[in-house]
């Protein structure tokens, strides 16, 4: 009887123990693990929730964007473990149009090491529109970033090559990497904003004056707009977004496309100037490095577990598609993944 008790006594004691130490632990740790189920119901929820939404409209400056249908409206997670949860439109391909900016930075900075970025461009936000001639103004083509279009077409002008081909062939193949496919053209759109894209041929003319160009500055900007024409779809803009998560490897072919010491530095510029001069209040919402496309996409990844896109074309002000923000913001509040959310240490 004495022997039980006491058995039943340090039985107690042990199942105490391992509460106390769960309980603190569970108090470490952020949340950094979701079931497919929570996946997928962040995603339908969000689809649910916003899709009757029609706040914004369409990119005109770019005739061709107008036309496509702004009901569109597609959601995509994949994890770095290579799972993938769509929801709504997944078949439908939009131009990747600024998104294409953050892959063309990670080539250069793979291929040519960080400084060449920092030196050469700038990774300081604007605060500007997007393709503001003033921000190159004020500071005479330097402190600029890879995701403005003075800064984009200046890092294009960065790639490997000595010639147009050699350059854009570079830039194709890292996007199909970065997707896990061969990706295509929209023909339409690459030739509607070459027809109409004078302001852009004049930011390349001003940097080349201040030296901040380092291609011919015509060609720098064609490449620039073919990579902008890329077509992809929602769940090709998770992909790529999950590569950046999983530390430049792509999570479903498994190929390695970047280092994971080049995505280090692609994170920052996403995290202060992914969505232009609305960054700040993204990652204040948010807390995920984003990028966003006059194309209607958005993608944002958290570092270490998923890479997230939503398409729909209607635009903000700042050029950001609403209801992509206004998804990620709900999936992310709603998966608790935010990554500044640290439980303080019991
Ligand atoms: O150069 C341009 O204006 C377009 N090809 C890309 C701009 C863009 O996507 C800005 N994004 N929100």
């Amino acid at each position: 009887m004495k022997a039980e008790f006491r058995n039943h006594g340090i039985l107690k004691l042990f199942l105490v123990a391992i509460f106390l130490f769960l309980n603190n632990n569970v108090g470490l740790a952020q949340r950094k693990s979701w079931t497919d189920a929570e996946f997928k119901t962040a995603l339908k929820n969000a689809y649910e929730k916003f899709k009757d939404y029609k706040e914004g409209a369409n990119a005109n400056y770019i005739p061709e964007l107008d036309k496509v249908d702004p009901e569109l409206f597609g959601l995509a997670i994949v994890t770095t473990d290579g799972k993938i949860f769509t929801e709504g439109n997944i078949s439908t391909e939009v131009s990747i149009q600024s998104i294409s900016k953050v892959f063309t930075m990670a080539k250069v900075i793979e291929d040519s090491g960080s400084d060449e970025i920092l030196e050469k461009v700038g990774v300081d936000a604007t605060g500007m529109v997007f393709n503001s001639i003033i921000a190159i103004e004020l500071n005479q083509g330097k402190e600029i970033n890879p995701l403005v279009n003075p800064g984009a077409i200046a890092t294009t002008s960065l790639i490997n090559g000595d010639t147009y081909e050699e350059k854009w062939n570079l830039i194709k193949t890292t996007f199909d990497d970065f997707a896990g496919r061969k990706l295509n053209i929209d023909q339409p759109v690459y030739e509607s904003e070459a027809a109409t894209n004078q302001r852009n041929q004049a930011i390349a003319m001003l940097l080349n004056a201040y030296e901040r160009m380092y291609f011919d500055p015509a060609e720098a900007t064609d490449i620039y707009t073919k990579q902008c024409a890329i077509a992809v779809n929602v769940k090709d803009l998770a992909t790529m977004a999950s590569t950046f998560a999983n530390g430049g490897t792509n999570p479903v072919t498994k190929k390695k496309v970047v280092s994971y010491q080049t995505v280090a530095h692609v994170i920052p510029v996403m995290a202060t100037a992914g969505l232009y001069d609305d960054s700040g209040q993204w990652i204040y919402n948010v807390g995920l490095p984003g990028k966003s496309g006059v194309g209607g996409g958005i993608i944002a990844f958290y570092p270490g577990q998923f890479g997230i896109a939503v398409i729909s074309p209607r635009l903000d002000a700042a050029g950001n598609s609403v209801r992509a923000q206004e998804s990620i913001k709900n999936i992310v509040a709603e998966l608790g993944s935010n990554p500044f959310y640290v439980q303080p240490r019991k």
